[in-house]
Parts: structure tokens; sequence; C-alpha cells
């Protein structure tokens, strides 16, 4: 395919709302459709690094040795997925979180994780996915400014329609001031329960304020998701038959539908 690649980042500044479970498994789904995907872990946790596998006891080269220089292609550091062959991740470690802190104060290091992907050798991917941490700073920054899109996991509770808030304007105040082709794709409904009221109400709500349009087909809560990044699988892997795993294809399938709408 590689029509045009779609980098997008699934974020949101609320902790444990489901990001990382979104970026690996949509990441995996994808995959498996024949999309040739490259997930970018971005956060110091390394939980998606870790839920397909790559520990960071074992990684010798992560987005750290690429974002400080010693690497200067992705594909010098990209590892392949042992599952899924047209799965690539670039894997973090905890030295990120010294990234973050040496590189604060410095402007131009926002723009690093870009630069690095507009280079011709990242060009063959189909998708780039990217796997922020929850707080505010310049690793999540970063993914904003080398995405073209956002995707939101949101928990339907009251305090995750706050953080849906906050994000929505962090997101508008990046596309006004650094990234003008940032905009938002779309929201995942995470941990889904259609059988609360709570999140009902709530998913009516953010149609009324967003559009129907803007909201993406949810992810049930359901154990295998939980269960599968001990066993450094996704869930299409652990569990082929759960409904998280029909969840995220059903997801996957309607994001690759959007690129062809373009
Ligand atoms: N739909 C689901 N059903 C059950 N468990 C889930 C589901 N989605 C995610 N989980 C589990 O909930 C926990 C939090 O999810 P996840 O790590 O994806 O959130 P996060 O937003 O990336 O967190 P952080 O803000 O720390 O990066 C994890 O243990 C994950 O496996
Ligand atoms: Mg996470």
């Amino acid at each position: 395919m590689n029509i045009v690649q779609r980098r997008i980042t699934f974020s949101n500044r609320k902790g444990g709302c489901g990001k990382t479970a979104s970026a690996v498994n949509v990441a995996a789904a994808l995959a498996l459709l024949g999309r040739k995907v490259l997930l970018i872990d971005c956060d110091a946790q390394a939980h998606a690094s870790i839920s397909l596998g790559f520990f960071p006891y074992n990684t010798q080269k992560s987005l750290y040795d690429l974002l400080i220089g010693t690497y200067s292609s992705v594909l010098n550091v990209v590892q392949q997925s042992n599952f899924i062959k047209n799965l690539f991740v670039l894997p973090a470690t905890s030295q990120l979180a010294a990234f973050e802190l040496e590189f604060a104060g410095h402007t131009e290091a926002r723009f690093r994780l870009s630069q690095l992907l507009l280079a011709k050798d990242a060009s063959e991917f189909d998708y780039i996915l990217m796997d922020p941490p929850p707080t505010v700073g310049l690793l999540s920054l970063m993914t904003l400014v080398s995405a073209k899109e956002v995707v939101i996991p949101v928990q339907l509770h009251f305090l995750g329609m706050e953080g849906l808030a906050e994000m929505v304007r962090y997101v508008y105040q990046v596309n006004a001031t650094i990234n003008p082709d940032i905009r938002i794709t779309g929201i995942i409904p995470t941990f889904y329960n259609q059988s609360t009221r709570l999140a009902k109400n709530i998913l009516d709500e953010i149609e009324k304020t967003m559009g129907k349009d803007i909201v993406l087909p949810p992810i049930r809560q359901n154990v295998s998701i939980a269960e599968a990044p001990s066993f450094g699988k996704c869930v299409l892997e652990y569990a082929p038959k759960s409904i998280g795993s029909e969840d995220f294809k059903r997801l996957a399938q309607l994001l690759d539908q959007k690129s062809k709408s373009r």
C-alpha cells in the first residue's frame, strides 16, 4: 500500500486509560491486515515494548539511542515482531526518562523524532503508531509534533471526560503553534461496558459536543487484554478468539478504511 503514510499517536494525559493496549493491538491488527507497521514506544515505562516481548533488560538499542544520535536511522534500531512479520517495534527502555530530563530546556529536541520519521528510510512503513507516556512533557509533545493524527483512548467516567476535554485543548494548542498538520481522528471508548448508564450518558455527551463521527468502535473490558502483556504477546496472538481480539480487529479495520476515504 503506502500511498500516504499515516502517523498516529495514541495520546491522553490521563494515566491508565488504555493508550498502550490500544497502540499495541491496533498495530498488530493493522499488520495482520497486511500493512507494514512501525510501533514506537515513547514511554520510559516500556509497556508497549514489553507487551510485544521486547523486555528492557534484553534491549541493546532503543529509541533513546536514536534520539541522542548514536544511530541515525530508525531502521538501525527497529526490531521485527516474533509473531507478526509486518509488525516492527522501536523499543523503549527506562533511559528515555533521562532524555526527558537532559533535553527538557532544548526547544529543538521536540523535533528530533519527526526529523527521523521524515527521512526516506522511514517511508517504507504504511503506518507509524506512537505510544506516549501519560505525563505532559517532552516525550508526549514529541509524538504530537511527529504525528498527523491523534487517537484518544478514553474511559467513559466523569474524570475520563475531564481528561478528554483537556487533551482536545492541548491538541488544538499544538495545531496552532507547532504542528498545523495534526488533527483528531477519533476517540476510542476503552474498558467499555455498555450496560452502565454512566458509559451511555458520557458517550452521548461526547457525540453531542464533538459529533458522532469522532467516536470509534469501542474496546470492551476484557481480561485477555490485561493478561496478554505478561506473555509478551498482543491479544490477537494470545487469545485470538477473545472479545478483546475481536474489538481491536474491528477498530483497526475502521481506521484503515479512513485512509481510503482521505
Ligand atoms: N479493555 C480492557 N480490558 C481489560 N483490561 C484492559 C483493557 N485495556 C487495557 N487494559 C489493562 O489496563 C491496564 C492499563 O492499560 P494501558 O497500560 O493500556 O493504559 P495506559 O493509558 O497506556 O497507561 P499509562 O498512562 O500508564 O501509560 C493494563 O494492565 C492493560 O493491560
Ligand atoms: Mg501506557
